[in-house]
């Protein structure tokens, strides 16, 4: 329904507006008008909010600055807020946005089922909604959604702990010369209010599980159930914490090893890392067991250059962010965004058109040509694990 208000506002802008008459000249600039202010460098754009969760995360202040300066090479004013992964700062910052005017906005969501309300006087409002990297629950209100095929980047996290441990090579299919096993892994899933967190939880035990029925793979906490291994809000200390109290319970007899971890970011591979470090793995002949990751962090990358961490997804931001910009151009031009899949996000309420990046494997193997040849990272952040400003 707002999409079709959207469209149907865009085309009034059209047929009635100078400011139809600049977009048309200026072809590609950003329309808009009205409420928000003038665009930045003078041209005559509209504002867009941009709601990021939290800036703990590399990936997060990376997607903010992207989106941002997108938006402002097509014109458009932006104010651009991180709610440090608060749900009352995420919806009260949403509101103010809606009150200065803007034309349009970007939501990543702290809990994707939080939104209702904002996302109700967006609709009142005409202001066409996308949902950014994660999807935005339980509410009609959401026009598009720009993210990555996340159920294969879990596949891809379960199929690089095999990699990693022997069982598949490098092209993913069973080695030649796999070593027996078994093996013993633990597995972790990100926040359960993330729509994400269980796409990555399922995509990975899709290739996992056939591993853990044969008993190539065992997973000696037993804790194999999503809401178990789940960790609230992404936070590093609650993986370090979980992997901490699994070494206790599993594995301090010391004739029982972990041999890998499927970790579903590189934020928590690192609280994980951090715990089995201080429990003596990656000392002496205890070797670190293969941990997965994902967001291609530059804190991680440096793991994988040093040898604690096996792999990460990279998610190229900036194509998310290019594809947000695109999105909300397109509806501040009347128009409707183009999705490359109308089928597998169903929100609860509806199933929201989506566009679909896809993702790679990196191992220290692929990360100089993945990650620094491709500009995503520096070398000396590579080195140093940390963004230069
Ligand atoms: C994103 C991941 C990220 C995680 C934690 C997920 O929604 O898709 O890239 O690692 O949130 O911030």
């Amino acid at each position: 329904m707002a999409r079709k208000l959207w469209a149907k506002r865009g085309l009034a802008a059209l047929a009635t507006g100078a400011m139809a008459v600049s977009l048309a000249a200026c072809g590609g600039e950003g329309a808009g008008g009205g409420a928000g202010g003038g665009g930045g460098d003078g041209e005559e754009g509209g504002l867009v909010g941009v709601a990021m969760p939290t800036q703990t995360y590399e990936r997060w202040i990376a997607d903010g600055d992207a989106v941002k300066t997108g938006l402002e090479e097509a014109g458009y004013d932006v104010d651009l807020q991180f709610a440090g992964d608060d749900i009352p700062t995420q919806q009260s910052q949403i509101e103010a946005m809606i009150s200065k005017g803007a034309e349009a906005l970007i939501i990543a969501s702290i809990d994707g089922t939080a939104l209702g309300s904002q996302l109700e006087q967006a609709a009142a409002a005409d202001i066409p909604v996308i949902s950014y990297d994660r999807l935005i629950r339980d509410s009609e209100n959401v026009d598009f959604y720009v993210t990555f095929d996340n159920y294969e980047v879990g596949v891809q996290q379960g199929t690089s702990l095999l990699t990693g441990l022997g069982v598949l090579d490098e092209s993913g299919e069973p080695a030649a010369d796999a070593p027996e096993g078994p093996f013993n892994i633990e597995l972790f899933a990100g926040s359960p209010d993330d729509n994400n967190a269980g796409f990555f939880f399922d995509g990975a035990m899709s290739v996992l599980q056939p591993y853990i029925d044969d008993e190539t793979l065992v997973v000696p906490s037993e804790q194999t159930e999503f809401g178990t291994v789940a960790i609230q809000r992404w936070e590093q200390e609650g993986a370090q914490s979980r992997m901490e109290d699994l070494l206790t319970s599993t594995y301090s007899a010391g004739d029982t090893n972990v041999d890998g971890v499927l970790a579903p970011a590189d934020v928590l591979s690192r609280g994980i890392i951090t715990a089995l470090e201080n429990s003596g793995y990656g000392k002496g002949d205890l070797d670190m067991p293969i941990i997965t990751g994902q967001d291609a962090e530059a804190a991680s990358a440096k793991l994988i250059v040093d040898g604690k961490q096996y792999s990460t997804i990279f998610k190229d931001t900036r194509l998310l962010a290019e594809q947000a910009v695109t999105a909300a151009t397109s509806f501040l031009e009347g128009n409707e965004p183009e999705a490359n899949d109308t089928e597998t996000y169903e929100n609860g309420v509806k199933v929201v058109p989506s566009y679909l990046l896809p993702t790679v494997i990196v191992t220290e193997d692929n990360l100089e040509a993945e990650l620094v040849e491709s500009g995503y990272l520096t070398e000396d952040e590579v080195a140093s694990g940390q963004v230069d400003e």
